[in-house]
């Protein structure tokens, strides 16, 4: 029999052909194994919809946390509900196929390196993720268009009804707090967001500006605070493994095909529980 094994992928980008045959390719391994879902399925809701169904009528579990795009609403989606709206209406989606979210009770993995509280986290960014030299929002944003380097949320990620992502981003920390902070303390966790944690992932960044838009300071300690297993997360879209306070941190995207073509093939499910100690770990960091 196979032992079940907890995976996790992210940053699937469906829109694109390519992506869309590896994800029809996806299979567990075997009939008792889960799948975290870290954001960054598609744009477009249908396509979102689309995938994250196969992968439900596949996978005994499957566990979503948003990305941002998800949360855009793009021109031509027929789906044009924005900011908080969108994502209930992302959330309605799953819970009609029994996908887990951020708005649902934890489900606890059972399996081999359980029991462990799989928690999906949506807590965006708030900005505090600056260039050096750069004193706060403003004069941060001011700099990041003056290169170039702008994240496309600034025209597609719509906050309504909050007036800014950082005002979306503080809400969303205080309502995942107070659930962390509910859990039993002697249970481990898997921390699943579309986001890391912590800002030391996002040093090694092509445009270490694009920072700004991968995170918050507000974060950095909840892996030791809530007990953490391990972290999974994406959106930098550079599969690998850092070690932080002795927690893996899993990077499980996918990415764009330009990004995994050059790397002989798309990169395969990262395995959480039970894990391969030292395969694809990077140094700690
Ligand atoms: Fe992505
Ligand atoms: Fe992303």
């Amino acid at each position: 029999m196979t032992e079940p094994t907890l995976f996790a992928i992210s940053d699937l980008h469906v829109g694109h052909r390519e992506n869309r045959a590896v994800v029809s390719a996806l299979r567990p391994r075997g009939d008792d194994d889960w799948l975290i879902v870290a954001g960054d399925v598609g744009e477009v809701f249908a396509d979102v919809a689309w995938a994250l169904g196969l992968l439900a009528s596949r996978f005994a579990k499957v566990v979503w946390s948003p990305g941002n795009h998800e949360l855009w609403t793009p021109p031509a989606d027929p789906e044009q509900s924005r900011g908080e709206a969108r994502y209930a209406r992302l959330v309605e989606m799953c819970r009609n196929l029994g996908v887990s979210t951020p708005e649902d009770e934890y489900p606890v993995w059972d399996g081999p390196g359980g029991p462990a509280i799989i928690a999906p986290l949506f807590t965006l960014y708030d900005y505090t993720w600056r260039p050096p030299g750069t004193r706060d929002k403003a004069s941060a944003l001011r700099y990041a268009y003056g290169t170039g380097v702008v994240c496309t949320d600034e025209a597609l990620l719509h906050p309504a009804p909050h007036p800014t992502i950082d005002a979306w981003c503080d809400a969303r920390i205080a309502y995942t707090e107070s659930r962390l902070k509910a859990l039993p303390a002697d249970v481990p966790t898997v921390l699943a967001n579309h986001y890391p944690l912590v800002r030391d992932p996002t040093r090694i960044l092509r445009y270490p500006e694009f920072a700004l838009w991968c995170g918050t300071d507000r974060t950095a300690g909840w892996h030791t605070v809530h007990n953490a297993a391990a972290m999974v997360y994406g959106h930098l879209h550079i599969p690998r493994t850092t070690v932080h306070d002795g927690v893996p941190f899993h990077e499980v995207s996918l990415g764009y095909p330009r990004e995994w073509q050059p790397r002989g093939g798309p990169t395969p499910l990262r395995e959480v529980f039970p894990g391969v100690q030292g395969v694809g770990r990077d140094s700690a960091r």
